[in-house]
């Protein structure tokens, strides 16, 4: 029983809190963290808060709040109304830091925060959040623990969430590790990833262990095949200068594709505590197949984008884009062929491929099963114009759509009517939207909700993140020593040909969500 949440009519209610959020002139806290802490409030999760924005602009209470409003009218889920926004904004305040690394400053706001408990009758329950850039995480850290703010160990109540990306390779992601470790315990540091707080990836865990009959058949026994998604429409709008030092395998792989395959690959846990969840997932993490210099190009491509028309749309070359190098090497597409070496999954690759300006908006998991063991029906009596080409061989896919049009489909063989014995692809579909009818809160409200009940399971943990690393960082290793760089795709297509080719050598096909 967690201590911090009380229930409150079937659902958890955290204790009264102080959300202190540094990077708050950010773009992450208007657009996503404010809008998400209004919609718990307007949808009645949300305890008694105060919050505290620190950044290193100097402006009043009066100023911030204002800024936070439109940031709520242009991106909540709930509609903007005086009434609500007054009770919301009474205890909003604004504390400017000289810099992330200066004692005063903290000790400005270490008063500011016990002013505020003081005038709420709160205990000191402190959740801060560091939304700034990531060389600001360690000193911040130890600027707080100076500050006495988050006792590490004896007051689980002060806890620390950093945004990604949390490290660019092994050595900074244990250094970073290392840093905060010396500052907080483990428990008290959330490491986000906005993906495992989407309804649909929660959603894995729930169908693959609250249902009896997927079980049996995930494995090697009975899946050919596992296809990862990780497909936008975007390019990398304004964040050129950031994401050309990233590349998407930073960006998007090592963390969001990475949490997906390793839900949808891991043991069941012994229970749905944190740690019994991330050690399943963190085995995952272990056993991939380390890429070598020597096959990483039969295992890996990577692309970047250049002209085209996406959605009905031209646009520029990913080299034209602001912030970007124009002979940069930089890959915004990457597609990869795991194997995850463990008794389950001996022998049945899994395929990732991320991309920017794709054809479509998806993220999806596709299990392809193995075909019926004897062929009853010859390959001639599936319908030409109704199978897909690719499910000829594997006509039972299970796909898991996590955005957008939420849902499941499971693709079967099924006879045409008629006189012939031909054979057409069918489809059971569940939606979200369908089935329940009410729209899913958006990830950053789970996410805020469960660091304010002190529930880390939808975060990282640090063994969990260093695992990840562990297995991309020789990539950018080979990439850097190789020479070369990303095949070229034009914008609007679904990735360079050698994407599709890393699929055709074995005689599979990717999916055309
Ligand atoms: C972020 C990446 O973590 O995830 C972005 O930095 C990417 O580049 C985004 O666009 C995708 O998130 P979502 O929720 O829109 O799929």
């Amino acid at each position: 029983m967690n201590p911090f949440v009380s229930d409150h009519a079937g659902d958890r209610m955290p204790a009264p809190s102080t959300i202190t959020i540094f990077g708050a002139s950010g773009d992450l806290t208007r657009r996503k963290l404010i809008p998400a802490l209004w919609d718990l409030s307007r949808s009645g999760h949300l305890p008694r808060v105060a919050i505290i924005g620190c950044a290193r602009s100097q402006k009043s209470d009066e100023t911030f709040r204002d800024e936070l409003r439109d940031g709520i009218r242009a991106h909540a889920r709930h509609s903007f109304d005086e009434e609500s926004w007054s009770t919301f904004s009474r205890h909003i305040y604004y504390v400017s830091l000289e810099s992330y690394d200066h004692p005063p400053s903290y000790e400005r706001l270490a008063t500011k925060l016990s002013e505020v408990e003081q005038q709420l009758a709160m205990e000191p329950n402190r959740l801060f959040y560091l939304s700034t850039p990531p060389r600001a995480f360690a000193p911040a850290a130890r600027q707080l623990r100076d500050a006495g703010l988050v006792p590490k160990d004896s007051n689980p109540y002060a806890r620390v969430i950093v945004e990604k990306p949390f490290g660019i390779d092994l050595s900074s992601a244990q250094v970073l590790n290392h840093d905060l470790l010396e500052v907080l315990a483990e428990k008290q540091i959330y490491r986000i990833d906005h993906y495992l707080g989407k309804e649909t990836v929660q959603n894995l865990l729930v169908f693959r262990f609250a249902n009896g009959i997927f079980e049996p058949l995930w494995n090697n026994n009975y899946v050919d095949h596992v296809q990862i998604t990780g497909a936008e429409t975007l390019g990398v709008e304004s964040r050129g200068g950031y994401f050309d030092h990233s590349g998407i395998l930073r960006d998007m792989v090592q963390n969001h594709l990475f949490q997906i395959l390793a839900l949808c690959a891991m043991e069941p846990p012994v229970n749905f505590s944190a740690d019994a969840v991330r050690g399943e997932k963190t085995k995952v993490l272990q056993a991939l197949r380390p890429i070598t210099k020597e096959d990483i190009s039969s295992r890996v491509v990577r692309g970047q984008y250049i002209s085209g028309s996406v959605l009905g749309r031209n646009v520029p070359a990913y080299r034209h884009e602001g912030g970007v190098d124009p002979n940069s090497l930089t890959e915004t597409f990457v597609a990869l062929k795991l194997f995850v070496d463990n008794w389950r999954w001996a022998g049945v690759p899994f395929y990732l491929r991320s991309g920017k300006r794709m054809p479509k908006k998806v993220t999806e998991v596709a299990i392809h099963f193995k075909a019926a063991p004897h062929r009853l029906f010859g390959s001639d009596t599936f319908e030409e114009s109704a199978v897909p080409e690719a499910s000829r061989t594997t006509p039972n896919v299970l796909t898991i759509r996590i955005q957008p049009d939420e849902g499941i489909s499971l693709q079967l063989g099924s006879k045409v009517p008629g006189q012939t014995m031909a054979i057409a692809s069918v489809s059971m579909e569940f939606r979200y939207a369908s089935s329940f009818g009410v729209a899913a809160p958006e990830a950053y409200e789970r996410l805020l909700l469960d660091a304010l009940s002190c529930d880390s399971t939808l975060f990282t943990r640090g063994d969990e993140v260093e695992a990840s690393w562990k297995f991309i960082t020789p990539i950018h290793e080979a990439w850097s020593t190789m020479g070369g760089g990303p095949a070229f795709y034009s914008s609007g297509t679904w990735g360079p040909r050698e994407s599709d080719e890393l699929l055709e050598s074995s005689g599979r096909r990717w999916r055309r969500p």
